[in-house]
């Protein structure tokens, strides 16, 4: 059985390594998403040739690792400046420890995120904020500094390593899971794109028109990386195209053909019996189906529900009346649909009551708001009487004409 976590060191080029903690352990990913498939930090170790530039630390709690880590390839005390390209702890937990043995090497961030790391940490590195746009000369290397706010906290910044096109991302086109390997050379992407989409909708979310803002900025600055390096998951060497290309269709939810997303909660299994009239419509017409259960024996995981949901061309949500309002399940799920995949989508309702109904009216004002094309059928009890107008709105759904 392998261990909970662990780390792994490896060369990316004669002078840039790559320090990468594999973590098991976190069950919830920022304690609300699910990723049994695992989540890596990564850092980066540049030699300049007169002192050693890191890039990011890993998450708290990892210290004795990560300096280890780091002491496989380099003395710390050679460690000259630290580039923090965003403050969340998950790449910033190893930094008070860093700061102490590597003997006050200089910070290089944000404006905003000197006083964040301050409140965090209780610590007051030397640093040295960074100009939009700036090219630092670092020994004898140099790297562009570019603001890439909201990617996804306002003081996301990325680093650009013009000569090696070495492009330091931040969190941004980066994924969950502990990849086979360290690049894309060495796995089959088709492996990972599927935690890289779930990563964008529940970390990237809320903010992901800014990677379609950002790509755009970095084009109109002549950045064209052979590689991208970013915080979580595999570094892309092979295809860095194929990432760029896949965070921009996600970014815009850009709907995959016949791709159906259904997510239901069902407490006795009346809306269940309905969401299988509209499901088996739905297949006989051809599209392509993924399920979410909330149910008495099943619990789906929320994350990937919301990954799925990024490129799904038309969703269905099943919920019914409960206590003068909506299944909390799904009323949660429709609030982080609204949240992190809002688009112009059409979105077939099943809701079920048993004294008035009050579910269908509440998901269409949740999902409405966030631009999407709502249809409610609504029933009491159980779904036989109104088995023809689940079918119609099956067929309506995907022929796009909802009404
Ligand atoms: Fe991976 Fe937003 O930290």
């Amino acid at each position: 059985m392998s261990k909970h976590f662990e780390a792994r060191v490896a060369r990316l080029a004669s002078n840039l390594y790559l320090l990468r903690l594999e973590d098991r352990e976190t069950r919830f990913f920022e304690a609300l998403w699910e990723i049994p498939e695992g989540v890596t930090y990564n850092a980066y170790l540049l030699d300049t040739g007169e002192g050693m530039i890191l890039l990011d630390g890993w998450k708290k709690g990892y210290d004795d690792l990560f300096m280890e880590a780091l002491r496989s390839v380099a003395d710390p005390r050679d460690v000259e400046w630290v580039i923090v390209h965003h403050v969340e702890p998950d790449h910033t937990g190893t930094l008070p420890r860093l700061l102490e043995e590597a003997g006050g090497p200089t910070v290089l961030c944000h404006p905003m995120a000197v006083g964040l790391i301050e409140a965090l940490y209780g610590v007051k590195p030397r640093a040295r904020v960074v100009r939009d746009g700036e090219t630092l000369v670092l020994g004898q290397e140099e790297l562009e500094l570019h603001y890439t706010p909201w990617l996804h906290w306002p003081e996301t910044i990325m680093s650009y390593h013009r000569g090696l096109r070495v492009l330091f991302s931040g969190d941004a086109f980066g994924s969950y899971s502990i990849p086979g390997g360290i690049t894309d050379e060495d796995l089959d992407p088709a492996d990972v794109l599927g935690f890289s989409r779930k990563y964008v909708a529940t970390v990237v979310g809320k903010y992901r028109q800014h990677v379609v803002k950002v790509l755009e900025k970095l084009s109109s600055r002549g950045v064209e990386p052979q590689v991208i390096a970013p915080l979580h998951g595999l570094v892309w060497k092979k295809r860095p195209r194929l990432i760029l290309d896949k965070y921009l269709a996600w970014a815009q939810a850009e709907p995959v053909k016949g791709k159906v997303l259904i997510a239901y909660g069902s407490m006795y299994g009346a809306v269940e019996e309905a969401i299988n009239i509209v499901s088996r419509r739905l297949e006989e017409l051809g599209a392509s189906i993924t399920v979410y259960r909330f149910t008495d024996r099943e619990r789906a995981p929320i994350g990937a529900l919301l990954g799925d949901a990024l490129d799904a061309e038309a969703l269905v949500l099943g919920a019914a009346t409960y206590e003068s309002g909506v299944f909390p399940l799904i009323r949660y799920v429709a609030e982080e649909l609204a949240e992190k995949a809002a688009a112009s989508k059409p979105v077939l309702v099943v809701t079920s009551y048993g004294w008035g109904g009050a579910a269908g009216r509440r998901l269409s004002e949740i999902l409405g708001r966030a631009g999407f094309q709502v249809h409610v059928v609504e029933f009491r009890g159980s779904p036989g009487p109104i088995r023809g107008r689940l079918l119609e709105a099956a067929d309506r759904l995907l022929s796009g004409d909802l009404g």
